[in-house]
């Protein structure tokens, strides 16, 4: 049967290690980078509210269907779809929702790749202790010049997209696994620090209660999409990453709890992120609504004045390129599988072709921050119409099919079996998630967006 099939992969080695590398892929620049500066930009409490509540309905449920997807034939997205497909007796073109996941991946990495240059280059400049004693204003000018720069992006933009590959290359359990073992622990300890500092500022309060005090006026229909849509980003759902990393999983363990423990560690991050910056943001009388840029002109600022700030800023910007790199190699990885066991490819060869393409997709991000910055199409550059195409349009249309693919064509007898929640109750609800709430909840919005609702 399907589900002892060996991957040609390799394995995790432990429960532990796919913990590890699944939310290694889930905590990114989701979290720390976009989290706050799209919360900021609609309004705070209330998209959070909407986003908590995505997480918990939809996130959680949909993580656990596409594990045991991806579990259950050990293959790519594509090749999985084909094979459940052909199981339940359905319709060939399901397998499109493995195409769309691959695109999805590779269209993300492109921008993902960008922002972790950023990172990267922010290391350097709290190394050279450029955040010293200067004030907001200077901080800023810091950030605009920076981007003004298309060479000097695509030059830590490149070096990001080699550093991914050369981890992708390696494989699982050499490459994926050991970059995180000692990653999480760190960004732990290190926002822990970073909060400890926020909560002496004056605008802690202010930060703390725009991120929980819901003011529902200010939500829209494109904000609920945004909030939706970020769930999916920040868990990776919706694009068959989570497949692939379920396809590297042994079958004696529990699905259910690993998805508990992944998506409430990446929850836990955002919001650590969240109360850091926006307690900066008020204290220094700055804009919430300050765009890509948020977190890189508040920041500094903390470590500017902060006891051991030069130390700590250093630190905080490698751990978060690290923490992108995490990611960037789960986003790619779809992608590569794909190439390695549809098309014959070498890993080497998947890579590169793959990589290549993400790479050259973020070169329009890029120049999106200079000299693109005027080009507009339905209003966004083209940073803002790439997230907005795979964020909110992307995986939750992925997230639905797979909800729907679960819910409603695959057999109920071999979900139940690859889940293996013990008790029965605990399959209705999950069921009862993935065949009416997700799917519904997705759509509702939708057609909220385009104004049918
Ligand atoms: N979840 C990642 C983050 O929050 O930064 C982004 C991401 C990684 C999305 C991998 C999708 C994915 F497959
Ligand atoms: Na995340």
């Amino acid at each position: 049967m399907a589900n002892v099939k060996k991957t040609i992969h390799g394995e995790w080695s432990s429960r532990f290690a796919f913990i590890l590398a699944a939310t290694g892929s889930a905590v990114g620049l989701g979290n720390i980078w976009k989290f706050p500066y799209i919360t900021g930009a609609n309004g705070g409490g209330a998209f959070v509210l909407v986003y908590l509540l995505c997480v918990a309905l939809i996130g959680i449920p949909l993580m656990m269907a596409e594990t045991m997807l991806g579990r259950r034939t050990r293959q790519d997205p594509i090749n999985t779809m084909e094979i459940l497909t052909e199981e339940a007796g359905a319709d060939k073109n399901w397998h499109y929702l493995g195409w769309m996941g691959v695109a999805a991946g590779v269209m993300i990495l492109s921008y993902y790749s960008v922002i972790a240059g950023w990172s990267t280059a922010y290391v350097l400049k709290a190394f050279t202790g450029s955040f010293f004693d200067a004030d907001p204003a200077v901080i800023k000018d810091i950030f605009d010049d920076f981007v003004s720069n298309p060479l000097r992006l695509t030059f830590w933009h490149s070096l990001f997209m080699i550093a991914t590959l050369l981890i992708v290359v390696r494989g699982v359990n050499n490459g994926l696994e050991q970059a995180v073992r000692y990653l999480m622990p760190s960004l732990f300890g290190l926002m822990i620090l970073l909060l400890g500092y926020a909560m002496t500022t004056s605008g802690y309060f202010d930060g703390f209660n725009f991120l929980f005090k819901p003011d529902f006026s200010k939500l829209t229909g494109d904000s609920v999409l945004t909030a939706m849509g970020q769930a999916f980003f920040t868990l990776s759902l919706g694009m068959g990453s989570v497949m692939v990393y379920g396809s590297y999983l042994s079958s004696d363990i529990s699905i259910a709890k690993t998805s508990i423990i992944i998506a409430a560690a990446d929850t836990f991050v955002a919001l650590l992120a969240g109360l850091i910056i926006f307690p900066l943001v008020f204290t220094h009388g700055l804009h919430p609504d300050s765009g890509p840029g948020l977190i890189f002109k508040t920041l500094p600022i903390a470590f500017g004045s902060m006891t051991g700030g030069w130390f700590f800023g250093v630190l905080f910007f490698i751990v978060l390129a690290i923490a992108a790199l995490t990611s960037s190699i789960a986003l790619i990885e779809p992608a590569v599988a794909w190439l390695v066991e549809s098309k014959g490819y070498s890993r080497e060869k998947a890579c590169t072709q793959a990589g290549l393409v993400a790479w050259a997709l973020g070169l329009g991000t890029v120049f999106s921050f200079n000299i693109w910055s005027d080009v507009k199409l339905f209003e966004r550059t083209f940073f803002d119409l790439i997230d907005y195409l795979t964020a909110n349009l992307m995986l939750p249309v992925g997230g639905f099919c797979i909800a729907v693919f679960c819910g409603w064509i695959m057999h109920p007898r071999h979900s139940e079996q690859e889940l293996n929640l013990g008790r029965p109750l605990w399959f209705k609800l999950w069921m009862l998630l993935v065949r009416y709430v997700a799917p519904l909840a997705v759509f509702l919005v939708f057609l909220h967006v385009v104004g049918v609702l």
